[in-house]
């Protein structure tokens, strides 16, 4: 049996398989900050350290030391092999391996697959084309440049313009000869209801393309020039295109999401662009449809803070009292905030009328979700001691949401002073209808023993902030770290970070990439441990850590060149004293020069 799995098929099954979801089913986990903390499956223990990342997508025992991804998971659950687990997995979130012995039916299934991900892109070539010809883009373009977008934005969303009249996309895919039977699948064309052949879908639309998060064309959206209805037309929900599955502008943002830790969701395709525009390219949009649970997959993994952006309060109501459940099993709610602009004014309007400080204040002063409910659930009943009752009652619900200890008195802290309502009275009238207690262990954090406490940062860092590593290797350091297990795994980080070159939107899999190609065990569950380990990289920590190194580098240095002069000057090796003297002195100056 052949057991080649092509590598776009391990990573398509790797971004959709949820390791929390497969772990779920063989252990019980409780969210424990930032982590999810259970009984090891695979050593036997009385108090939880077992942890899972979802954001990293990685396991990890403080106990005995085992951990991995989702693969290594599977592997060690069901006692199987990489490739069975790789096919245990594909089967469970239904994505088709093809090989040698799969079935004509479903060869073709796949290639038809591919064949609509082109038809789109060749779209979206024709599109983008015909906005930028004077002949026949003029009308849109002045539109676009009406409406604030200059070139930049036109060409890093690949944005079109579908001419008016019936035929044009029907004509120049059947001059390609493509089978407008498959044009027609990909939602770009229909069948006429009388006579023969097909009519375009788009016509006389600005087009938006709509990239999946491997960077293929899943569809389109379209919006009319002028004030004519439907003000968008979308691409028909097909075999590559959902609408409750994709967010706009998520592939673009990606990286910027993974830099700040923060998205903006916005609600529109010119919000989206807008938002961009302004520097603020952490940002996505969902179109048209209110935020669903495959969206809070889409963005797991990428950061934790999320800002939904509303036109109104209307909006901001519903969409916080929707999000408080969908994101609890992903995001802590203190990260969730609501930002309701002034009415009338969507992100794109507020952004052209006032500009990116404004914006930035506004978000600034966002409410998390919490305080945005309560905010609304004062409003709505009041002050007085009737109201106040009323106001504690409404917030049963999302404070119970809350199993995070601290969060929790937080809150009750806040209703408290909000309400003017004594802390333990709302304890109280909380207790009355919450039997259990969360969850709550701390085990002793045990890392894997190996090198000094800075080389193990320096590694750790990698895994946690891959976008220091540049600097990392401008300073040569990995090649001076003197454990060798630490030292070989930098060289393999650095060695996958290298062939992330084509598709350095895939930085934030870094840590799994890496724990991949680890050779042997030991490597891998160091790789799974510094990953998940709770440290927070920023820039600053990053500065500091490799000064420090760069100094112990130095020291380490200078006190091996005086031992090597002691003994030149010992067995009287004058040329040899010279030289290392003078080694010795630059050394010395550029560390006291800094
Ligand atoms: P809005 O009506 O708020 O439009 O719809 P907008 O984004 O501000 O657009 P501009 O600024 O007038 O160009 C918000 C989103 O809802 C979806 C689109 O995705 C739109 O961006 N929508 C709206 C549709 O799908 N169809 C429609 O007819 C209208
Ligand atoms: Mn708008």
């Amino acid at each position: 049996m052949s057991y080649s799995i092509p590598a776009e098929k391990i990573s398509e099954i790797k971004h959709s398989a949820d390791i929390l979801e497969i772990i779920s089913d063989a252990v019980v986990l409780k969210k424990a900050g930032r982590n999810f903390l259970g009984l090891c499956p695979f050593h036997s223990e009385k108090t939880p350290s077992f942890t899972v990342s979802q954001d990293k997508q990685m396991f990890y025992c403080f106990g005995c030391g085992e951990g991995g991804n989702v693969f290594t998971f599977v592997m060690k659950q069901e006692g199987i092999a990489f490739p069975e687990a790789v096919r245990f997995l594909a089967k469970r979130y239904g994505v088709v391996i093809v090989d040698h012995t799969s079935s004509p039916a479903l060869k073709n299934q796949i290639n038809e697959r591919d064949i609509l991900f082109q038809i789109n892109r060749q779209a979206m070539e024709f599109f983008h084309h015909t906005l930028l010809d004077p002949q026949t883009g003029t009308s849109a373009l002045s539109y676009l440049t009406r409406r604030g977008m200059p070139p930049r934005i036109l060409t890093d969303f690949k944005l079109g313009y579908a001419q008016p009249g019936w035929n044009q996309l029907t004509n120049y895919f059947s001059g390609k000869s493509v089978a407008l039977a498959l044009v027609e699948k990909a939602g770009l064309i229909s069948r006429r209801q009388s006579g023969s052949g097909y009519y375009d879908r788009f016509r006389d639309r600005i087009i938006f393309p709509i990239f999946n998060t491997h960077q293929q064309v899943a569809g389109f959206g379209g919006r009319v020039l002028d004030d004519s209805s439907p003000k968008y037309l979308n691409s028909p929900e097909t075999s590559l295109y959902s609408k409750s599955r994709s967010l706009y502008g998520l592939f673009q943002a990606k990286p910027f999401c993974r830099q700040t830790g923060e998205v903006f969701i916005a609600e529109g395709y010119m919000d989206l662009l807008s938002l961009h525009l302004h520097g603020i390219q952490n940002s996505v949009a969902t179109l048209g449809t209110a935020m669903t649970e495959e969206h809070i997959r889409l963005l797991k993994g990428v950061c934790q803070k999320i800002t939904l952006v509303y036109d109104s309060d209307q909006a901001g109501i519903k969409a916080a009292q929707r999000c408080i459940e969908l994101f609890r099993a992903y995001h802590q709610p203190e990260d969730i905030r609501i930002l309701v602009l002034p009415e009338g004014h969507d992100p794109d309007t507020y952004l052209q009328q006032f500009g990116l400080e404004a914006f930035k204040n506004a978000a600034n002063e966002a409410s998390g979700v919490f305080s945005f409910l309560m905010d609304v659930a004062i409003k709505k009943h009041g002050l007085s001691l009737e109201g106040k009752l009323r106001v504690i009652h409404e917030m049963e619900g999302p404070l119970s949401t809350l199993t995070d200890g601290l969060t929790r008195i937080a809150a009750i802290k806040e209703i408290a002073e909000k309400t003017g309502i004594d802390e333990s009275a709302i304890q109280e009238k909380l207790r009355e209808n919450s039997p259990s207690r969360p969850l709550r262990a701390k085990p002793a954090e045990k890392a894997p023993d190996a090198g000094n406490k800075f080389e193990k940062h320096l590694i750790a860092m990698m895994l946690q902030f891959p976008e220091i590593i540049p600097v990392l290797i401008e300073k040569n350091l990995i090649e001076f770290i003197s454990d060798p297990l630490l030292k070989s795994t930098g060289s393999d980080i650095l060695a996958c970070y290298r062939d992330l070159d084509n598709a350095p939107e895939q930085i934030n899999d870094l840590p799994s990439i890496v724990l991949m190609a680890a050779n042997n065990d030991e490597k891998k569950r160091l790789v799974a441990a510094f990953s998940i380990q709770k440290e927070e990289w920023g820039l600053e920590g990053c500065r500091k850590l490799i000064e420090q190194i760069e100094r112990n580098q130095k020291r380490d240095n200078l006190r091996l060149l005086r031992q090597r002069m002691k003994t030149a000057e010992e067995s009287g090796e004058q040329e040899l004293l010279q030289q290392l003297t003078k080694e010795c002195l630059d050394g010395q100056v550029s560390a006291g020069g800094r």
